[in-house]
């Protein structure tokens, strides 16, 4: 008997995102803001029960290390479970262009593997999981508006964005993450910390502090914005076509390549489209964190009891 879900995976944007000091163990110490957007990847998933365990991916392009398969070997492990497990991802997130594609799909396992094969893993498990396979992995557990603090999986909710309609662009350049941390030169201590936190501060009290409607928060900051650019100076004049095109503001998203613009209107977010016609763009909503939830309710819903979260399996004893 095979139990079988089919998945959108959604992307994530940063609104603000500040590289602070590099840290003992070779990461850096981040402040960013995350965001769900309703661009996703689709994962079919099957979980047949078996004396052995075989986990299969199936996609259209080679993915090198994909999270997917390192995923369920994790969450096979700390359930106890052996299986057959068949995913067949079709990707609509760009790669390789801050959007967190990767990341979205291996949280998507860590939340519909255990549902499918019956077992209940708590959320600080899937937490511990989440961190093993990525700094962004551990956001797509929660979604909606959230605070990233330590490597960005130290996460507190923050109220849902009141973002106008937003256009991303991916111009199909693939920025390699480790090396625009690198790029960024950042040592134990940096000297820029206390500016950059009391903005980044300021930031996430405009979000927090009750727009009235119709008021846009503006966008933060991204410190990879310089270092990146400095590479790619095609992607500084993306960002200034985006605000040229009537954008009212607009910021590159995790270490790039893919930017991003929020709109007053949607008709103006269409106009602005339009003028980016050998990109490939796209309209795409924030995704708050009740809407996540139902989204995720609704994509296990025949496999799942009651309301908790993380969605809960009806087949576990
Ligand atoms: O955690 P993740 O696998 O996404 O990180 C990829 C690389 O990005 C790390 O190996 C590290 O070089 C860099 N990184 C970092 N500081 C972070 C997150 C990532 O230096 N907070």
């Amino acid at each position: 008997m095979t139990r079988e879900a089919r998945l959108a995976a959604c992307a994530k944007l940063n609104l603000d995102l500040r590289v602070l000091q590099k840290r003992a163990d070779g990461f850096h110490e981040l402040r960013t803001v995350f965001q769900t957007i309703s661009l996703a990847d689709r994962l079919d998933i099957g979980f047949t029960p078996s004396r052995k365990t075989k986990i299969n991916l199936e996609s259209a392009l080679a993915i090198p290390n994909n999270l997917v398969v390192r995923a369920a070997e994790l969450v096979m492990d700390a359930a106890k479970v052996k299986g057959e497990v068949r995913f067949r991802l079709t990707k609509r997130i760009p790669m390789g262009a801050g959007l967190g594609g990767g990341s979205t799909d291996a949280a998507a396992v860590l939340l519909a593997l255990p549902v499918l094969a019956g077992k209940i893993l708590p959320l600080e498990t899937l937490h511990a999981l989440a961190a093993q396979l990525g700094s962004d992995v551990p956001f797509f557990l929660e979604g909606g508006t959230a605070l990233g603090l330590g490597r960005g999986e130290e996460l507190y909710p923050l109220p849902a964005s009141q973002l106008g309609p937003i256009l991303l662009v991916a111009p199909g350049v693939h920025v390699s993450t480790p090396e625009a941390y690198h790029a960024l030169s950042r040592e134990l201590t940096f000297k820029g910390l206390s500016h950059s936190i009391n903005s980044f501060r300021s930031f996430v009290w405009s979000l927090g502090g009750g727009l009235s409607s119709g008021d846009q928060p503006a966008l933060g900051q991204n410190d990879f914005e310089s270092a990146v650019f400095g590479r790619h100076p095609n992607l500084r004049a993306l960002k200034k076509k985006l605000l040229q095109a009537g954008a009212l503001a607009a910021l590159m998203t995790g270490s790039g390549s893919a930017l991003f613009g929020i709109f007053g209107s949607r008709e103006e977010r269409y106009r602005a489209g339009a003028q980016f016609q050998n990109q490939a763009v796209f309209p795409v909503s924030a995704v708050s964190r009740v809407g996540y939830r139902s989204l995720w309710r609704r994509q296990l819903r025949a496999h799942i009891t009651g309301k908790e979260w993380p969605p809960r399996s009806q087949y576990a004893r």
